[in-house]
């Protein structure tokens, strides 16, 4: 196709504004789509997605529209993930589209994910059309809505289009819009072939599959490819599009999107923001902006049963196939045995893992309290990067701690700003700024160490701002601080599972917390069971818990048999996530409990 008849687009909006519900009616105004379920079949892959009603892996569909000009386009619509866990995908995801939809809900106004997703889209010099949603609901406030996107983000609105994804105003509007203001794709037919990988994801009959943009030349089916920074070659076996069925194609020109399969083992080898060129005559440069992500939330995970470990191991390897910024390595606790240091994009990227592992694989496992990436500068100026707080080298080799900051950007109406300030500052935030965007909403910009992130901020936040506040969140670099471990201890056992890294000041209210917490956890034993918590070889708090009065079993010996039985098959349900700690079973929870202290 002509490039001129090409638009690449993606809808930007905050969660619950109406992406999906506009990207269905979309469908349905072009004709792409006869029912809802191809639909949800086609851009929801996985199940989990489909419940927390994010989407994790963008997908992108091809359709054709006849504009009011007689000619018929190529419309191709980017989706793109949510979360800001997921940020280094959306903005790749932009990177290949000229133009996107803001779509902003008139009920609710400008929000803290928008914002972010609206300066990437800005960065990277997208035609942007406001799309002001759900004007079928009476709360809707249009001409607000318009001022706050202007105030806030400085977009010119007197092209915003009321509309209503659920019933449909206003999407003939959109459509037209998207052919008229958003630009065709500019590149050069002739030029080695350059294009931009922006998702990946693994099939186990064809491997992995990636989909790219085309920038310049064009790729076809059989073609020897080359992969520009893991440098390997591939040849192009099978190339398709979403129509959004999976439809077979041979090649792909300027400006043009679609997937290409080529023996790929691994999503490991296509990395996001790759760029794919001809092996034989390659391109000179790639395409900017390539980077490796990292993840910045490490955790461990065992299994509850040790004989469960290469199920684990194996299971973890499907998992890292299929998602790239997934890392594990093996990993020994002295409490808890042989499993796993596993390494996230976020939070919530952990909680996906960790749900597919019980639930596909059917795992039983112990998770243990999430960490933030240390740099541990040692006397000799070396830097250790510790992803596992137990691994942290003593005292008196160490210079000094670094920890990751993010700079996190709140939006609250006026009325919980204290609140909202004070949380920060508890949080050993740094204030940044605090903005007004209109007379009753607040942007406040504050520097936080991302362990006091980590710590249930997101529901402190939701709590003290009733729901009203919306976060988002960028690293921002590393700083030093006067950072300990905290070690907390089991009738003298340490429990290297729960030892964390905080910050001195918070040191004793942390560690007494942890022990009153674990001391309500840890079931009475036979004997007395003693909880400290130290720095280095100090206690600084102790709770203990109390022997069991009577043994339950006792009177069952020598007795029936079948309520002895009974019994013992009720105790081991029970037992199902408790781990021995030395002489002490510690139930799952306990690891944890330090993510839900105040
Ligand atoms: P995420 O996938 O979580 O990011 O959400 P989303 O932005 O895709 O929002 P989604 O399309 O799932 O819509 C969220 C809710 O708003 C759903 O219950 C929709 O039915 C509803 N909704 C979307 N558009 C409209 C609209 O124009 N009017 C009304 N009344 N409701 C709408």
């Amino acid at each position: 196709v002509d490039s001129k008849l090409i638009r690449n687009f993606s809808i930007i909006a905050h969660i619950d504004h109406g992406k999906s519900t506009l990207a269905d009616r979309i469908l349905d105004v072009t004709g792409a789509l006869t029912a809802r379920e191809q639909k949800e079949q086609f851009l929801d892959k996985m199940d989990i997605e489909r419940e927390r009603g994010i989407t994790i892996k963008a997908q992108t569909v091809r359709l054709d529209y006849t504009a009011k000009d007689g000619q018929t386009y190529r419309l191709h619509l980017i989706d793109t993930p949510g979360h800001v866990d997921f940020n280094y995908e959306v903005s790749r995801s932009l990177q290949a589209c000229e133009g996107a939809l803001l779509v902003v809900d008139a009920t609710q106004g400008v929000e803290a994910q928008t914002l972010a997703n609206v300066f990437l889209a800005l960065d990277n010099n997208l035609a942007i059309i406001p799309v002001l949603n759900k004007i079928d609901l009476p709360s809707a406030d249009v001409e607000r809505t318009t001022r706050e996107i202007e105030d806030v983000i400085g977009l010119d609105c007197s092209g915003a289009i009321p509309a209503s994804a659920k019933t449909g105003i206003g999407i003939a509007e959109i459509l037209e819009a998207v052919v008229e203001r958003i630009p065709a794709p500019k590149g050069d037919l002739n030029a080695a072939p350059r294009a931009l990988i922006f998702d990946s994801w693994y099939d186990s009959y064809r491997g992995a599959v990636v989909m790219v943009r085309v920038v310049d030349g064009i790729i076809r089916k059989g073609q020897k490819v080359r992969f520009m920074a893991t440098g390997r070659d591939y040849e192009v076996t099978e190339m398709g599009v979403f129509t959004p069925h999976a439809t077979a194609i041979t090649e792909l020109g300027p400006g043009e999107v679609g997937f290409l399969v080529g023996n790929i083992k691994s999503v490991v080898d296509t990395k996001i923001g790759d760029t794919v060129t001809d092996a034989v005559h390659p391109a000179t440069t790639p395409l900017p902006g390539f980077k490796e992500v990292k993840p910045m939330v490490f955790a461990g995970i065992f299994p509850t049963d040790s004989a469960q470990y290469e199920d684990l191991r194996d299971a973890l390897s499907k998992l890292h196939m299929n998602d790239a910024a997934f890392v594990f390595e093996p990993d020994t606790s002295e409490a808890l045995g042989f499993g796993f240091r596993c390494g996230f994009l976020g939070l919530l990227h952990m909680e996906i893992i960790q749900e597919r592992l019980e639930r596909e694989y059917n795992l039983d496992l112990i998770t243990t309290a999430p960490s933030v990436v240390y740099h541990c500068y040692l006397n000799d100026g070396s830097m250790k990067s510790i992803e596992n707080p137990a691994k942290l080298p003593p005292p008196n080799l160490t210079d000094r701690i670094e920890e990751p900051i993010f700079r996190m950007t709140v939006h609250v109406p006026s009325a919980y700003v204290g609140a909202v300030l004070a949380l920060c500052q508890e949080r050993r935030g740094e204030q940044k700024s605090i903005q007004y965007a209109s007379s009753d909403r607040v942007i406040i910009t504050y520097d936080m160490p991302l362990s006091e992130v980590l710590f249930d901020f997101h529901d402190k936040l939701k709590s003290v701002s009733r729901g009203y506040a919306s976060m988002d969140y960028e690293l921002v670099g590393y700083r030093a601080d006067d950072l300990i471990k905290l070690d907390m201890l089991v009738n003298g056992d340490p429990l290297d599972a729960l030892s964390v890294i905080v910050h001195r000041d918070k040191a004793y209210a942390r560690g007494r917390d942890l022990a009153v917490k674990l001391k309500d956890i840890v079931p009475r034993q036979q004997y007395e069971v003693a909880i400290q918590a130290a720095i280095g070889s100090k206690v600084i708090a102790r709770t203990t818990v109390k022997a069991m009065r009577k043994d339950v079993t006792a009177k069952c010996y020598g007795g029936d048999i079948s309520r002895k039985r009974k019994l013992l098959e009720k105790q081991k349900e029970g037992k199902k996530r408790m781990k021995m700690v030395g002489s002490v079973e510690i139930p799952q929870e306990a690891f944890l409990a330090i993510l839900k202290i105040d």
